[in-house]
C-alpha cells in the first residue's frame, strides 16, 4: 500500500485489514439495508422467510444485462405465465422466447428453459453454488447470488456494485478484470464479506448500497453507513475509484470494398454472416490478404484482384474492431454484368433507403 492509503495491487495485508474492518462494517450495512432496501418484487419472501429460489433465479438472469426498472414489468409478467419451475419446464421453447421479448440476449431464455427442465427432471433445486453453476447460463456471480439470497449459504457475490463499494472502502486502485491475482483478491474479499450471520442479506445489502448510495459518478457519501471507514472518502477520491477499465486496443481489420456502377445502377451484396448481416453493402472482402484475393477471384473470376481505380480509404469502428477499407472502382465485365450470387444491381435513386448503415454511406460518399 502507498502512503495515500490506496493500493495499486493486491497484497497479503489486504485480507488482514478486511478481516478487521468487515465485522464492524457488516452490521452497519445490514441496518442500512433493512431501512432503505427497495421493495423489489423478487425480494418478497412468500412466507416471510427466505426468498423463493425460483423468483430469485429468474430475476438474477433477467438482471444480468438489463436495468432493474426495465426488469420489473417483465418479471411480473413472467411470473404470471410461468409461476414455478414446473410451468417453465413444461412450456414450449417458442412460448418461453415469446415471453422474453423486449429483454434481448435470447440465449438467456433458452438457458433458463433448459435449466428448468434439468431441475424438474431431478425434482429438486441444486444444493450448492457449485451445483447451480453446473446449469446452463449460470456463472459464478449468479450461483453465489441464488445460493446466498435464496438459501442463505455464505457464498460470495461480486458484481459491478460490489466491486465499486469494495474498491472505495478499501482503497483498491485495480479491478477484478486486471488479472488473476486481482480477481482472486476481490473474490476473496467478497467471500469474507459473506461470512457470518445472514450472508444472503449481507450480500444483497452491499449490492444495494452500491446501487443506491455508492453510485459511480455521484456517490451520496452523506448517506453512507461506511463513510467514516471509507479509504476513498478519506482522501476525497471517491469518484477516482474504482479505476476506469483499461481499454484493450482495437483490432484492425483490413479489407477492400468494390464499387461497380453501370447505367445508373450499383452492384450491391446482401451481407450474411457476422458483419453487417442483413444490410445491403458494396461487395466487401475482409481479412488476410491472400484469403481476400482468393475470395475475390472466386466471386469475380475475370477480374484481377489488385485491379480497379483506387478511390480512397474508409475507416470505420464498430465495438472493438476498426475496419480500414480500400475502396476500388471496378470495371463491369462478364462476371459483374449478371450480378454474382447474393448480389444485385440497385438503382442509384433507391440509395436513400438502401444505405442503411454508416459504413456503406461512407463508401458511397467517397465514390460520388
Ligand atoms: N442486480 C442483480 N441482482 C439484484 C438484486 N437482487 N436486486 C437489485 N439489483 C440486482
Amino acid at each position: 500500500m502507498t502512503r495515500t492509503g490506496i493500493r495499486a495491487r493486491p497484497d497479503a495485508a489486504l485480507r488482514v485489514e478486511a478481516e478487521r474492518l468487515f465485522p464492524r462494517a457488516r452490521p452497519a450495512v445490514l441496518r442500512w439495508f433493512r431501512k432503505h432496501a427497495r421493495p423489489l418484487p423478487w425480494r418478497a419472501a412468500p412466507t416471510g422467510g427466505r426468498r423463493d429460489p425460483y423468483a430469485t433465479w429468474i430475476s438474477e438472469i433477467m438482471l444480468q444485462q438489463t436495468q432493474v426498472a426495465a426488469v420489473i414489468p417483465h418479471f411480473k409478467r413472467w411470473m404470471r405465465r410461468f409461476p414455478d419451475v414446473g410451468a417453465l419446464a413444461r412450456a414450449l421453447e417458442s412460448e418461453v422466447l415469446r415471453h422474453w421479448t423486449g429483454l434481448g440476449y435470447y440465449a438467456r431464455a433458452r438457458n433458463l428453459h433448459q435449466a428448468a427442465r434439468a431441475i424438474a427432471s431431478r425434482g429438486a433445486y441444486p444444493a450448492t453454488a457449485v451445483d447451480w453453476q453446473a446449469l446452463p447460463g449460470i456463472g459464478k456471480y449468479t450461483a453465489g447470488a441464488i445460493a446466498s439470497f435464496a438459501f442463505n449459504f455464505p457464498e460470495p457475490v461480486l458484481d459491478g456494485n460490489v466491486t465499486r463499494v469494495l474498491s472505495r472502502l478499501l482503497g483498491l486502485c485495480f479491478l477484478p478484470g486486471d488479472g488473476r491475482e486481482e480477481s482472486e483478491a476481490y473474490w476473496d474479499l467478497a467471500r469474507l464479506w459473506a461470512r457470518g450471520r445472514n450472508p444472503g442479506d449481507a450480500n444483497e445489502a452491499l449490492m444495494e448500497l452500491g446501487a443506491l448510495v455508492c453510485s459511480p459518478a455521484t456517490p451520496h457519501c452523506e448517506e453512507c453507513p461506511l463513510a467514516l471507514r471509507c479509504r476513498a472518502k478519506a482522501r476525497g477520491w471517491q469518484t477516482l475509484l474504482p479505476p476506469a477499465k483499461r481499454r484493450s486496443l482495437p483490432e484492425n481489420i483490413a479489407g477492400v470494398a468494390l464499387v461497380a456502377i453501370r447505367r445508373g445502377r450499383v452492384l450491391m451484396e446482401l451481407r450474411a454472416g457476422s458483419f453487417l448481416a442483413g444490410h445491403l453493402s458494396f461487395p466487401l472482402f475482409l481479412g488476410e490478404k491472400r484469403r481476400m484475393r482468393k475470395e475475390m477471384t472466386a466471386r469475380f473470376p475475370d477480374m484481377d484482384p489488385g485491379s480497379g481505380e483506387m478511390l480512397g480509404e474508409v475507416r470505420h469502428a464498430i465495438m472493438h474492431r476498426r475496419y480500414i477499407l480500400e475502396v476500388r472502382r471496378i470495371p463491369v465485365g462478364a462476371s459483374t454484368r449478371d450480378a454474382p450470387t447474393g448480389m444485385r444491381w440497385i438503382p442509384r435513386k433507391e440509395f436513400p433507403e438502401v444505405l442503411t448503415n454508416s459504413l456503406t454511406r461512407k463508401i458511397w460518399n467517397i465514390t460520388v
